[in-house]
């Protein structure tokens, strides 16, 4: 069972709590140690450990400032597959480059916590685990964001201006099908050609290694269209069952695979199922990412669709017309969001289509990072993206294939202007009354079987 497939009453208990929670927290800078980055919240190391590649050919080496290419056919040629774990199988753990990766890391710095458990039905078992304390920040328990290592940030999982929406998608590059030609409508580059034709849209888009590596032609061209890549793991597992060897494989093929395909290395990561603990965190700092989770969730996964589930499709979309909704009347004015969103089949894809020019006209919608003020996602240092990159803003008029309405003017914002201090009070510190009891997530043997029906989610 999916944390979340429980809908209506635990989506809305869920946002409440991060809204709680976000009216007490901003992205804190004093907790970052990072001199490199502009926004206080990136991690400080870069990764010394990725071999060398030749830089790929058909990637831009920068930003793009040109028109964008939206034709509809991508190279189907995978990466050198000998090189990886088996797509969608267990990150092995035994590859030098794993254990160099390994070896890198500070292990005195991470908390020793023991990697959790699931029970017979594959969902993660809370039992022993004190959530009162809550002694590693576990947010499959917790909703916890603010880590208990005192050198780790908080998560990000808001905006921080009310208004703007970070978009974003997990579970990419979407792989085209062999078999179904149906799907092959709604696989890349559909998507991200659908968002450069709507306002020359930016988003952040949370990639699983294995899709990379067989389908690197579709990182190429999001890279190539302004598209802000983070990681999402090789396979998809609960990283919190994970041991730190499995932990640190997960990130390293994902890494791997990012910088062979498309030559940057990413500083962002987002938790399958959301599933993060401070151990896990730790991690994945000192491998260079910052964790990012979310406000909102869609549960797009949910609907039927290619491997989807059952969600009704009018479930989904009172969610939207929900927050809509509240920001038209003036309710959502404390901070920003970012929605849980996938680019996971034709179900969630077709969500998109559907719902993004509505957000368009009620939101500020941008990349995840232009929502924070990050320019810099990468330890290539080299790929600067330009501030208020998409949607109403006034910078960032990039693209010639953007529509006509692609610059107008940033006096969308106004309205929100004066809510985007709003986020500083002291209140709901840790409103841990937590909807954790009723959480469960997919276990490792859960995901695995997801993994051999073709299904994956968040
Ligand atoms: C793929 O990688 C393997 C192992 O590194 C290597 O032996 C082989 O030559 C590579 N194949 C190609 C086509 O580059
Ligand atoms: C795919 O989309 C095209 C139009 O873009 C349409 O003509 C075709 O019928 C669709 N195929 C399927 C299998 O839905
Ligand atoms: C999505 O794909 C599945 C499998 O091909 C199909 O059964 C379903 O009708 C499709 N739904 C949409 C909205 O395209
Ligand atoms: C605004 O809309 C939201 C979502 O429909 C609703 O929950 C809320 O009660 C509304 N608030 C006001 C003041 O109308
Ligand atoms: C943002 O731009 C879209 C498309 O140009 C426009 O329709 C919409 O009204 C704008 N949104 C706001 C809040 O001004
Ligand atoms: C981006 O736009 C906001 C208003 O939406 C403005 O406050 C900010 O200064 C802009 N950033 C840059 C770098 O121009
Ligand atoms: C926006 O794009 C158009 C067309 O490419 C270009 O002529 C114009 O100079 C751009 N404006 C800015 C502010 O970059």
């Amino acid at each position: 069972m999916h944390p979340f497939q429980q809908t209506g009453a635990i989506l809305f208990a869920l946002a409440s709590i991060a809204s709680a929670q976000s009216s007490s927290a901003t992205p804190s800078s004093s907790a970052s140690p990072s001199s490199s980055s502009n926004s206080g919240i990136l991690a400080q190391t870069s990764p010394a450990w990725l071999p060398q590649f030749a830089a790929p050919s058909g990637v831009n080496s920068g930003y793009p400032t040109g028109a964008l290419d939206t034709s509809t056919t991508l190279d189907k040629a995978t990466l050198n597959l000998t090189d990886y774990p088996e797509p969608w199988a267990a990150a092995t753990t035994d590859h030098p480059e794993v254990k160099a990766a390994y070896n890198a890391i500070d292990w005195t710095k991470v908390p020793d916590a023991p990697p959790n458990k699931a029970d017979s039905n594959g969902d993660i078992t809370f039992g022993d685990y004190d959530q009162n304390t809550d002694p590693y920040c576990w947010w499959s328990d917790t909703n916890c964001v603010k880590p208990k290592v005192n050198y780790l940030p908080e998560d990000v999982y808001y905006c921080p201006k009310a208004g703007d929406w970070g978009l974003n998608y997990d579970d990419g590059p979407y792989n085209p099908s062999d078999s179904d030609a149906l799907l092959n409508n709604y696989s890349e580059p559909v998507l991200y050609n659908f968002l450069a034709e709507n306002n020359n849209q930016k988003a952040t888009l949370f990639y699983i290694g294995s899709n990379v590596v067989t389908y690197p032609a579709a990182a190429k061209r999001a890279i190539n269209d302004g598209l802000v890549i983070c990681v999402h793991t090789w396979s998809h597992p609960a990283m919190t069952t994970q041991t730190n060897e499995q932990v640190v494989a997960e990130f390293y093929w994902t890494l791997r695979a990012i910088k062979e395909a498309v030559n940057v290395t990413p500083k962002c990561w987002r938790p399958p199922f959301g599933d993060v603990d401070d151990r896990v965190r730790a991690i994945a700092w000192q491998m260079g990412m910052t964790t990012m989770i979310w406000n909102k969730d869609s549960n797009d996964w949910n609907m039927p669709g290619d491997g989807g589930g059952n969600l009704p499709w009018d479930t989904v979309d009172g969610y939207f017309e929900g927050w809509v909704e509240a920001r038209k009347n003036g309710s959502d004015n404390t901070v920003g969001t970012i929605c849980l969103e996938h680019e996971l089949n034709n179900a969630t894809v077709k969500m998109t289509e559907k719902w993004l020019p509505t957000l368009q006209q009620t939101f500020d919608v941008k990349s995840i990072h232009d929502c924070l003020g990050i320019t810099q996602p990468y330890w290539e240092d080299k790929w600067v993206y330009p501030a208020n990159a998409s949607g109403n803003s006034t910078i960032g008029n990039s693209s010639s294939t953007a529509s006509s309405s692609a610059a107008t003017s940033s006096s969308s914002n106004g309205g929100s202007a004066a809510a985007a201090g709003a986020s500083s009070g002291s209140s709901a510190a840790e409103s841990s009354t937590s909807s954790a009891s009723i959480m469960s997530l997919p276990s490792v043997a859960l995901g695995f079987a997801m993994v051999v029906a073709g299904v994956f989610i968040s």
